[in-house]
Order: C-alpha cells, then sequence, then structure tokens
C-alpha cells in the first residue's frame, strides 16, 4: 500500500515538473528578452547609438567586462539609466548569455 503512494507521488511530481520545465525554459529565453527589453535602445546587433549616447554591446569594452559586471549594469545595481523593470535574476544572466554571443 504505501510503495503504490509513494509510486503516485513520484509520479505526480514527474508529471509536474514535465508540465513546468518548457515555461521555464521561456523564461530563460536570453534572446527574446534582449529583443524585449533592450533591442530598443541598444540594437538589435548590440551596436547601442552612439550618437544618442547608448553603448555598444557587441564592443571590447563591454566583451571586457565579467559577467556579473553585466547584470549588475542591467539590474541597475550600476550606472544605467534605469533599472530594466520586470527581469529576475535568472532573465538577467539569460540576457547577458545572449549579449555574448553578439560579441565577436
Ligand atoms: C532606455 C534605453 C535603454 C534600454 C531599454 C536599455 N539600455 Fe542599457 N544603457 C543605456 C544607456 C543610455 C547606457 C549608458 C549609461 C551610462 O553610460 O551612464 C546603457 C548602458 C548599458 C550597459 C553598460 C555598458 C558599458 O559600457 O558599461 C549595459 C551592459 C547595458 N546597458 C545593457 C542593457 C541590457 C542588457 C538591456 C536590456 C535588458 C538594456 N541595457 C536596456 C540605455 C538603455
Amino acid at each position: 500500500m504505501k510503495t503504490t503512494k509513494i509510486a503516485v507521488l513520484v509520479l505526480t511530481i514527474a508529471v509536474a515538473l514535465f508540465i513546468l520545465i518548457p515555461s521555464l525554459s521561456w523564461a530563460d529565453d536570453g534572446g527574446a528578452l534582449y529583443k524585449a527589453k533592450c533591442a530598443a535602445c541598444h540594437g538589435a546587433d548590440g551596436a547601442g547609438k552612439p550618437a544618442a549616447k547608448i553603448p555598444a554591446l557587441n564592443g571590447p569594452e563591454v566583451k571586457a567586462k565579467s559577467d556579473a559586471d553585466l547584470v549588475s549594469a542591467i539590474s541597475g545595481t550600476a550606472k544605467h539609466p534605469a533599472p530594466v523593470k520586470g527581469l529576475s535574476a535568472d532573465d538577467a544572466k539569460a540576457i547577458v548569455t545572449f549579449v555574448r554571443t553578439l560579441q565577436k
């Protein structure tokens, strides 16, 4: 009897994870988040807008910075015009991972 209950519990958790994981990976889609939250200012390719004093993210300066520096720049604990709203710590990390792909 007890074993059956445990088996049902394990199965329930497995099904719950199966349902949850795709939505979690959606939250980690740094490319989509970048397009939604950053591209308007920094450009889809990370080139920035020098005329508007918006720095490029694909150049050597940002490339030289650590992931932690970039996360704090995005989250507004460092200098950024305003903290980008609605980003979890995981979102910020996913975006930084995407920004790294723009840097050659
Ligand atoms: C409203 C326009 C705007 C948006 C939206 C925006 N940024 Fe910025 N960002 C700026 C400006 C302007 C600066 C320069 C701030 C300064 O130098 O004081 C900056 C600076 C930065 C820096 C520091 C660059 C450096 O050279 O140190 C990073 C990293 C950065 N932004 C990443 C992002 C990311 C990632 C997003 C999206 C989550 C984002 N920004 C959204 C305007 C924006």
